[in-house]
């Protein structure tokens, strides 16, 4: 199973200072030493967190895989076509929303109308294609006729789940949905709300073959890494004193 790491939340540090750090293609280098099998990031049309400039960098500096998540706007379909990244995950978008909040609404068909032409867009630039869904029967099967190469399940149900029958009823839906996936043909993708404490069950569901994490990746390397960082900036700031008594 690959293992790709969303690293959004990286630029949205970055972006509310409007500065040059902490730069989301140094945290891809280390998500790669760390074993990532790809790098994921979502450019939204409001730039909130990742920007051009880290999508065109990425594609250029990435080892292993770049997952680029878009949405249908013709701008940043362009975008996709011009660097193209291994896979183009098409995701919904709504300005307010806090994050992605929902699967694609393929059984639509306006919205199925503007997945067809980024689709082709994508395919005939040469990159691989894959759908942001919620884990039903529809979606899968509206999914399997845009003949796109992957879905991505939507495991956000599972993850905000507030029991342990809840969560069992969302495993079976997201077990049931990828077997219906493989069934179509088509490569099985999951993620949302995955973290340390709930991944294990959906990564044990046969039939997936990559994972998408973030928020709970880029929280644990805040800890794990402050430790330290907070260690050699007070080491800085003791060097300086200490070259005050010297003089
Ligand atoms: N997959 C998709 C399509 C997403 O939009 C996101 C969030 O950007 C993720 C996976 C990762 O979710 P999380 O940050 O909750 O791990």
């Amino acid at each position: 199973m690959r293992f790709y790491v969303n690293i959004d939340h990286v630029a949205t540090v970055r972006q509310a200072r409007r500065t040059d750090e902490p730069d989301p293609v140094r945290a891809a280098v280390l998500a790669e030493l760390g074993g990532a099998h790809g790098i994921t990031v979502h450019l939204r049309e409001d730039r909130r967190h990742i920007q051009d400039r880290d999508v065109r960098l990425l594609a250029e500096t990435c080892r292993t895989a770049l997952n680029l998540e878009l949405a249908t706007s013709d701008e940043i379909v362009a975008l996709a076509c011009e660097v193209r990244p291994t896979q183009a995950t098409l995701v919904p978008e709504r300005r307010e929303e806090i994050t992605t909040e929902g699967g694609l609404a393929v059984t639509d068909p306006a919205a199925c109308a503007a997945l067809v032409d980024a689709l082709s867009a994508l395919r005939e630039a040469g990159v691989r294609t894959s759908l942001f869904i919620d884990p039903d029967p529809a979606a899968l099967e509206a999914s399997a006729r845009l003949g796109v190469d992957a879905v991505e399940l939507h495991t956000g149900e599972y993850a905000n789940a507030r029991t342990a029958e809840e969560r069992r009823t969302q495993l079976e839906r997201l077990g049931s949905a990828a077997r219906q996936a493989r069934a179509f043909g088509l490569a099985v993708h999951a993620g949302h709300g995955l973290t340390y404490e709930n991944v294990q069950p959906v990564a044990a569901i046969p039939e997936l073959e990559e994972l998408n994490i973030g928020h709970s990746v880029v929280s644990r390397a805040l800890f794990t890494g402050m430790e330290r960082a907070v260690r050699e900036m007070g080491r800085l700031i003791r060097e300086a004193r200490a070259g005050l008594e010297v003089r």
